[in-house]
This record gives structure tokens, C-alpha cells and sequence, in this order.
């Protein structure tokens, strides 16, 4: 498939005297798609049912009779000020009980049924208007979905649609709410907490201690599906007017919800990358590491990102925001050193991006994101990203074509376990999507290439590895599936540990069918009292206490179980620093037959169908399989017969 760039513009922001000439400088630039739209609902309905197309009408028009393709967004992230008067209480609301004002963006609350039938009614306007539109080659719902914390909201709104939710999930005989059922189900004879009726039913915060681990599960699922439902009923509309295929731009760590229900629904997943402030903001690493990759990033976040959303949007995906030079939200925001922008950008590629988008066009002179890089400085000036962005375009023009492949290795990743352990984490900063990034970093430290596959998966066909951890409910059937896998499993820690009601099954976790292992007993330690592994590696955060006859596959220096297991199935009962993790898949790979690696941090590899590119993150350069990986480089080289 042939890879193409793009970028964000805001016609809004600028004279309509320069829309021509930025879009032939996007066209000179070698970029195919410019994304608009997405926060323009001030400017289309300045009061209500006032509709102002005229000037979109124009802008679409100069864009595309230059010869890009535009990516249209609804405008529901923001909301325009008239909004809050006719529904005040629209607003979303934080867990301390306070409405979440206007003045930014992502005001809204997800399950307010006035501000979803305005959004109804701005769709189908665009809709109707644009849906045929032959410049407006793609769609893009909303914004970020959840961005800014605001999957979860504690309102009236939410609360009445959460009661509803409940019934439905506890349907009883006569299918209006069974309360009992909801009783039994939580446990809520625990500490006096039976219900009588689903209207007594509250949202879980404010509560004097913390509420019962599976209420606040029961409303973290609902709350996901809110999401879901939200974007439904604007997918329903647009397809009624248009063929063009839609997206969503989702965001790095945005996890409270099920992204791959959200894309069921849509054509191209697409997520916003921005791996200086990511480093800073959200992948959790050492002081020392957010020194080493300052300006370039963490060497596996972004990566985990693009596998993941390959799978949700099932190999039609996009990176729908790039990041082109210093950001403006993170602690601290530094500029990429050169040729980052170029590395991230053949990253994408390498993992299947359709394309590339970097945001924004030009650095905005007013409001919140004026610290903000574009690929033009605020007078127009060219930034050292264009010329990045210039040469990426050039270089496509001569080798256009990445084919993708299945990867060898394969990890499950479940938003439902996210929940779980958000719920009930058990020691501090322990959490699923932290996990699931160590056993990735140490898996592609080997030089393996990775998918991402949903927990709905149970045909494995085609995997030599496939790993599955920390997945909290695991049911019966993916677990008959797993242990039949001609692939090499390994599972765990924390996996099956509860029922899909977040309560402790009997038999005891993992019970996996073929494999004689129980966890007797769970610790969360302090993160500076890790527990030494027999060989190398340690135990940080989490350890269980294995019992059973299955055999001993990795122990601490004072002989307990941390691995166990069988030729085919592994269960891991610890949270492992990288060189355990290492070392448990290192073996596996090898016995798998796989090509092993042991890369420096910094170094990756992705293979495709046809080629390896190695991608060196490094300030210095490496020697690999005696090719030399200058600093801060991409590689392309042939695949080994
Ligand atoms: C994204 C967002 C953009 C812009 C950008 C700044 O999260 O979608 O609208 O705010 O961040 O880095």
C-alpha cells in the first residue's frame, strides 16, 4: 500500500486571504490530506440554527481544487458558549462533585440526551451538506474521546442513564431490573450495601472509603459504552449521506475506554502521537530514560500505540496528529533533535500507517496552544519539520510501498482489564496498560515485531507467541482457546483473577485447564524492595505465591516459583523488571525458532513482508548484524531470505 502525509489546518484562524497560499505550499510540501473542522462549531451556528457555511464551503473548496483531500471533523469537542445556556447542565461533572466549566474544550457530558441531539442535529447538517462533497475524502468524529479525563463523568445525566444501563445488565425475568440479581452479583451484603430498587442506585464517588470494586467497575463499563453510543449515533448519520470512510483520532493512554468497540463502528482507526510530551506525561519511565530520550521519545510507546491501533481499526489505521516540534501541555517541552520528526514519521509507516498527519499546520500567535510547534512558524516561516516532512514525501515518492505482515508474536490487550486494575490496583502505580508495556519493551528488545489482538480473539492460527497479561477477567472459552493454541502461550500474572463481576472465583485463579498452578496468595510490594530472580532480573510491584506440581520454570535466589509451566504454556506470577521479563521470553522465542536479538535501548526493529527497518533512538550509533545504525536514523534493509 502507498503511504501518504498530511496535516491540520484551521482555516478559521487565518485571513481568507492566505487559504490559497497555504494550500499550495501543503500541495508543494508533497502532502495529500489536510484534516479541518473539528473545533469550528462557533463559526458554522454562531447562535442557535444560525448555520454559516459559506465560509467552510469556501475553504473546502480552495483546499480541494489545489489538490488535497480533506478529512471534515464534527465539531462536538467544543461545544460554542449559546450551549451551556440552553443546557446548563450538559457539562460533564469531576469525581468531587464539580461541573467542569466552559472555556477550554470536551465539556460535555456523554450521557446528556439535549447535548446528543444537538450534536445529532450539527452532524446532519454537515452531513447533508458535505457528504457528497468529491474534496471531502474522509471523516473524522469528535476529538479524543476521553482526552483531558473526560470519559467519566459523576452529573445527573449519568446517573439516570446509569440506573438504565443497570437494568438492562441485571434484566431479571420480566426484564425491567432485577435487583436481587445486582445484589447477589456485587456482593453488596458486604458492609450493609443491599439495594431495594435501581433508583437507589448512586454513582460511586463521595463515598465515605472507597465504594465496592465492582459498582465502580459496573459504572466504569457503563461509561464506555456511553462513549460507544456517542459515537453510533453520529457514524448512523454520517453514513446515511456519505461513502467517504470514518475515523476517530484517539489519544495516547486514554484507556477508559473500549477503543476496540468504538471501532467496530468506524472505517480507520486513526490516534494522535505525540511522543516528547508522552515521555513526560504518560509512559511512566525512569528520571534517567526521560533524560536519555528527552528529544526523541520513549523507543516502544508510540510503537505499542500504532500495533494497538492497527487492531482496532482491523489494518486501517492512521496517525491523524504528529507531533512536529516542541508541544505546549507536557512538564516540560522540549524540541525533537534533528530527524526525529522523519524517525516517527517511518515508524508509522513501518507498522502500517496509512498515512500521517502532522498538527499543526502553523503555529497558532493566540490561545492556549501559542506555545504549540507547526510545520510554519506564526509569521509562515518555514519550521525544521517541513524540511523533515518534505523529505519523508520525497522519499516516498521513490519507494511509496511498505507491505505489512502478520507479526510472529502476539499480545492480547483487554481496555476491560484496564478498568479492572484501575479499580482495584492493589499497590500504587500498578497498572494494566504499564504492564502490558513492559512485556512489550522486553519482547521488541529482543527484535521481535508484535501485534496487537482483542480480547475477543480465539483463533491464534499464524502465532508462534502469544502472550496475554494481567488480563483480570479472562473467560472460559479464551482460555480453552489459548490452551489449544498451536502457539506458545504465556499468561499472566493477574489473569482470571476475577470474575466478570470483580470477585475472586473458585477455583482459585489462574485455573488453567492442563496446567496443575494455583495463586495461594498475592503481595504489592514497594517499588525499592524488589525481590532477586534466580539468573538475572527481579520482581517489582506485584509477586503471587504459586503452588501446584506444574514445573518450576523461574524462581527468586530463595527458590519460590515466579514462572511455571510447560514446552507450550507459561504462567507468569509476577510484575518483572525488563531483563526478567528478557530473560522468561527469551527462551520461548528461541525455542519458537525466532530470530533473537538483544538490542541497546534505543535500537528497534519492524519487520514487514519485504523488509526490516531498524530504527536507532539513540545519540549514538550501533552496530547490528554488522550493519552500522548512525545516530538518529532509519534504516530500510532487506529481509533475510
Ligand atoms: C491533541 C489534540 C489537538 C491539539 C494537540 C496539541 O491532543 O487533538 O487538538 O490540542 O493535542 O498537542
Amino acid at each position: 500500500m502507498k503511504r501518504t502525509l498530511g496535516t491540520c489546518y484551521y482555516p478559521e484562524h487565518w485571513p481568507r486571504e492566505i487559504w490559497d497560499n497555504d494550500a499550495r505550499r501543503m500541495v508543494e510540501a508533497g502532502l495529500t490530506w489536510v484534516r479541518i473542522g473539528e473545533f469550528a462549531w462557533s463559526r458554522i451556528e454562531p447562535t442557535p440554527g444560525d448555520y454559516r457555511f459559506e465560509w467552510l464551503d469556501d475553504a473546502i473548496e480552495v483546499l480541494g481544487s489545489a489538490g488535497l483531500k480533506v478529512v471534515l471533523g464534527t465539531p462536538t469537542a467544543t461545544p460554542p458558549r449559546w450551549m451551556i445556556d440552553k443546557h446548563p447542565d450538559m457539562l460533564a461533572v469531576d469525581v468531587h462533585g464539580h461541573p467542569r466549566k466552559f472555556g477550554s474544550r470536551r465539556h460535555y457530558c456523554f450521557s446528556h440526551e439535549g447535548y446528543k441531539a444537538e450534536c445529532a442535529t450539527i452532524v446532519t447538517k454537515l452531513a447533508e451538506r458535505y457528504g457528497r462533497n468529491a474534496h471531502v475524502a474522509a471523516w473524522q468524529t469528535d476529538n479524543e474521546y476521553g482526552c483531558h479525563d473526560t470519559t467519566i463523568s459523576y452529573s445527573d445525566a449519568a446517573r439516570v442513564a446509569f440506573r438504565s444501563w443497570l437494568r438492562t445488565r441485571y434484566p431479571g425475568h420480566g426484564n425491567d431490573g432485577d435487583i436481587t440479581q445486582l445484589n447477589e452479583a456485587w456482593g453488596n451484603v458486604f458492609w450493609s450495601m443491599d439495594y431495594d430498587s435501581f433508583d437507589q442506585i448512586d454513582l460511586p464517588n463521595l463515598t465515605v472509603t472507597e465504594p465496592n470494586p465492582a459498582h465502580s467497575l459496573a459504572f466504569r463499563r457503563f461509561s464506555s459504552d456511553q462513549v460507544v453510543a456517542f459515537n453510533k449515533l453520529q457514524v448512523e448519520i454520517l453514513r446515511r449521506y456519505t461513502d467517504a470512510p470514518i475515523a476517530h483520532n484517539y489519544m495516547g493512554r486514554i484507556t477508559d475506554f473500549d477503543h476496540f468497540k468504538v471501532g467496530d463502528d468506524l472505517d480507520i482507526a486513526s490516534w494522535d502521537s505525540y511522543p516528547l510530551g508522552f515521555l513526560e506525561d504518560r509512559v511512566g519511565t525512569t528520571p534517567d530514560r526521560q533524560r536519555k530520550f528527552a528529544r526523541q521519545g520513549d523507543p516502544d510507546f508510540q510503537a505499542l500505540h500504532h500495533d494497538l491501533y492497527r487492531a482496532v481499526g482491523k489494518g486501517r489505521w492512521w496517525v491523524m496528529e504528529q507531533q512536529p516540534g516542541p508541544v505546549n501541555w507536557a512538564p516540560f517541552n522540549p524540541d525533537p533533535l534533528p530527524g526525529m520528526v522523519r524517525l516517527w514519521t517511518w515508524e508509522a509507516f513501518a507498522h502500517g500507517a496509512e498515512a500521517v498527519c502532522y498538527f499543526r499546520w502553523r503555529q497558532a500567535p493566540m490561545a492556549q496552544e501559542q506555545l504549540h510547534a507547526g510545520l510554519l512558524r506564526p509569521d509562515s516561516v518555514e519550521t525544521p519539520a517541513m524540511k523533515e516532512a518534505r523529505q519523508v514525501s520525497d522519499e516516498l515518492r521513490d519507494a511509496p510501498i511498505v507491505a505489512s505482515a502478520k507479526s510472529p508474536v502476539a499480545i492480547i490487550f483487554d481496555y476491560d482489564a484496564d478498568f479492572a486494575w484501575a479499580v482495584q490496583p492493589h499497590g500504587k502505580d500498578l497498572s494494566y496498560f504499564g504492564l502490558v508495556l513492559d512485556v512489550y519493551r522486553a519482547l521488541r528488545s529482543l527484535g521481535q515485531s508484535i501485534d496487537i489482538l482483542p480480547p475477543s480473539t480465539r483463533d491464534f492460527t499464524g502465532y508462534s507467541i502469544v502472550v496475554a497479561p494481567g488480563m483480570m477477567h479472562m473467560p472460559d472459552d479464551l482460555k480453552r482457546a489459548l490452551v489449544s493454541a498451536n502457539a506458545k502461550v504465556v499468561i499472566g500474572p493477574r489473569s482470571g483473577a476475577r470474575n466478570g463481576e470483580m470477585s475472586i472465583p473458585t477455583p482459585l485463579p489462574p485455573d488453567l485447564p492442563g496446567l496443575d498452578v494455583t495463586v495461594a496468595r498475592i503481595e504489592s510490594i514497594r517499588p525499592d524492595m524488589p525481590i532477586q530472580i534466580e539468573g538475572s532480573g527481579q520482581i517489582v510491584g506485584y509477586r503471587e505465591e504459586l503452588e501446584g506440581a506444574a514445573k518450576v520454570l523461574m524462581r527468586t535466589t530463595e527458590g519460590r516459583p515466579v514462572a511455571v509451566g510447560n514446552d507450550h504454556l507459561t504462567y507468569a506470577g509476577a510484575m518483572l523488571d525488563l531483563s526478567g521479563w528478557k530473560s522468561l521470553f527469551r527462551d520461548i522465542c528461541v525455542s519458537s525458532g525466532l530470530r533473537v536479538f538483544d538490542l541497546p535501548d534505543g535500537v528497534r526493529l519492524r519487520e514487514t513482508a519485504t523488509e526490516c527497518f531498524w530504527f536507532n533512538f539513540d545519540i549514538k550509533a550501533h552496530e547490528i548484524e554488522g550493519a552500522t545504525l548512525p545516530p538518529v536514523s532509519v534504516t530500510r534493509q532487506g529481509k533475510p531470505a
